[in-house]
């Protein structure tokens, strides 16, 4: 499979969850991959996982400094980056939004939304600079989004309003990196089992639990880690070279 040959990626959280497959169907296509995570245990993980083709580097995605680092380390180990990945994600618990600290709220923008304004200012300049040198290269960001800031869920309000700005960011960037052959997205996946879960359901994780929220999405089942790498795997390559600013659910069907 080569669909991402001689590709360089840069994925954000991808010790677990969507990231992390999102990483592992990125090398199986050919593409080189740093792995930046907070959880460097989990990063070091993956990589050992992948091969040479993956890099592990410690990166907390609320840090202008440790981002610009793993780009940094990008650079030096494979190249300068064909496709970001701004997966790192957080929520707060589902509950009333009056109970919601400052510091929660805080820290939730900071890892959501500010992280792709520090990548951005990292990145952009380098991809800029290549691609005025090389007229065939482009690039491509995916900004993971979500069902929730399309169709929000009671109790995720500020999550849900993190998530809206993520997802209208990506088109405004598509629309202004158009000039210079980047295109933007937003993936918008529903509900899935990775280590968010049980703070989205705001209750237990058990089977009676997740059916409730499974009634409310039409082909029946959760969002898996596949659904959202294979989207991801599509979006970066040539085969869709003309599309940007999309905002792709990947919700089966539940903002119908
Ligand atoms: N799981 C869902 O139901 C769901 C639905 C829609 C969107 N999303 C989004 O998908 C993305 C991935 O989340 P996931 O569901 O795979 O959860 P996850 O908890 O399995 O993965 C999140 C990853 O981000 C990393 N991370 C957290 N804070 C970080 C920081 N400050 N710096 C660097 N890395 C950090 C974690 O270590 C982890 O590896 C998030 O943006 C999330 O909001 C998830």
């Amino acid at each position: 499979m080569t669909q991402l040959l001689d590709k360089v990626a840069i994925v954000t959280g991808a010790a677990s969850g969507f990231g992390a497959e999102i990483a592992r169907a990125y090398v199986r296509e050919g593409a080189k991959v740093v792995l930046a995570d907070i959880n460097y245990d989990g990063a070091q993980l993956l990589a050992h996982e992948l091969g040479s083709a993956a890099s592990a580097v410690i990166c907390d995605v609320t840090s202008a400094t440790d981002v610009k680092a793993a780009v940094k380390h990008c650079v030096d180990r494979f190249g300068v980056p064909d496709i970001i990945v701004n997966n790192a994600g957080t929520t707060h618990r589902n509950q009333p939004m009056l109970d919601v600290d400052e510091a929660t709220f805080d820290r939730m923008y900071a890892i959501n939304v500010k992280s792709i304004y520090h990548m951005t200012r990292a990145v952009l300049p380098l991809m800029r600079e290549r691609n005025a040198q090389q007229k065939d290269r482009g690039g491509v960001m995916l900004n993971i989004g979500s069902v929730a800031g399309i169709r929000p869920r009671p109790g995720l309000t500020w999550y849900n309003s993190s998530k809206g700005a993520v997802n209208m960011l990506s088109k405004s960037m598509a629309v202004e990196l158009a000039p210079d052959r980047i295109r933007v997205h937003a993936i918008c996946p529903v509900m899935g089992a990775t280590g968010l879960l049980e703070q989205f359901m705001g209750v237990p994780d058990t089977p009676e639990n997740r059916a409730r929220f499974i009634a409310t999405i039409p082909l029946g089942r959760m969002c898996e880690g596949a659904d959202v790498a294979n989207v991801a795997v599509f979006l970066a390559t040539d085969a869709s070279h003309f599309l940007t600013g999309m905002e792709v659910p990947v919700d089966g069907g539940r903002i119908i």
